[in-house]
């Protein structure tokens, strides 16, 4: 057994129930600390503008993969490409909601506003999501190419649909809060 066999250097994988509940919980703090957090009328542009450059990054992303996806699903892509493609946007997406997450705390949000709690729920979505689609991706990888079953067809679909309902809401509420 070489050095990179050994147990201790093995890549563990982290259950999808302890990062769920990460995930969770680092969303609680955002809606907790979300308040509290110190903003001024001279950052709110420069905040906004990242706001937006990261919607570009991270939905832009989204869009490419599931177009991908689509045209898969049309026949047109092979399940290889798709498999690359999703490993290619992962890290914009993340970067991208990372950033919409820290801009949007600086653009001083109205948590005990409705539509806030739409957007932040949205965002939620997003997130956990996002991590089951990366499970159903490593499944879709194992079958190196062989056609997937049904049911992890129809978990592609559903994490698709998901991101896309989730990413769609969050715009769509952040362009009507806007016009308040
Ligand atoms: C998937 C994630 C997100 C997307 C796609 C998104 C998208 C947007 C969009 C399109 C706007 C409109 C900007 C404009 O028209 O000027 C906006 C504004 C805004 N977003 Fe987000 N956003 C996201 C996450 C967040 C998060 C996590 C927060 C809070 C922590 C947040 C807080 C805000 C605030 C406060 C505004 C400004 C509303 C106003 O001008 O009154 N956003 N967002």
């Amino acid at each position: 057994m070489s050095v990179l066999d050994a147990p201790s250097r093995r890549r563990r994988k982290v259950p999808a129930a302890v990062t769920g509940a990460g995930l969770l919980a680092a969303w609680g703090a955002l809606v907790v600390a979300v308040p509290h957090v110190p903003t001024s009328t001279d950052i709110r542009p420069v905040a906004l503008f990242v706001h937006l450059a990261a919607v570009v990054l991270g939905f832009g992303a989204v869009l490419t993969l599931d177009w991908f996806g689509l045209r898969w699903m049309l026949g047109r892509e092979d399940l290889t490409t798709v498999v690359s493609v999703a490993r290619v946007v992962q890290t914009p997406i993340w970067v991208g909601l990372g950033v919409l997450v820290v801009s949007g705390a600086l653009l001083s949000p109205d948590t005990s506003a409705p539509l806030t709690v739409v957007k932040l729920l949205a965002v939620l979505a997003v997130t956990l999501n996002g991590q089951w689609a990366g499970r159903v991706q490593e499944r879709l990888v194992a079958l190196g190419g062989a056609r997937p079953s049904r049911r992890l067809l129809g978990a592609a679909v559903l994490a698709a649909t998901v991101s896309q309902a989730g990413w769609w809401t969050a715009t769509l509420v952040g362009f009507v809060s806007a016009q308040r």
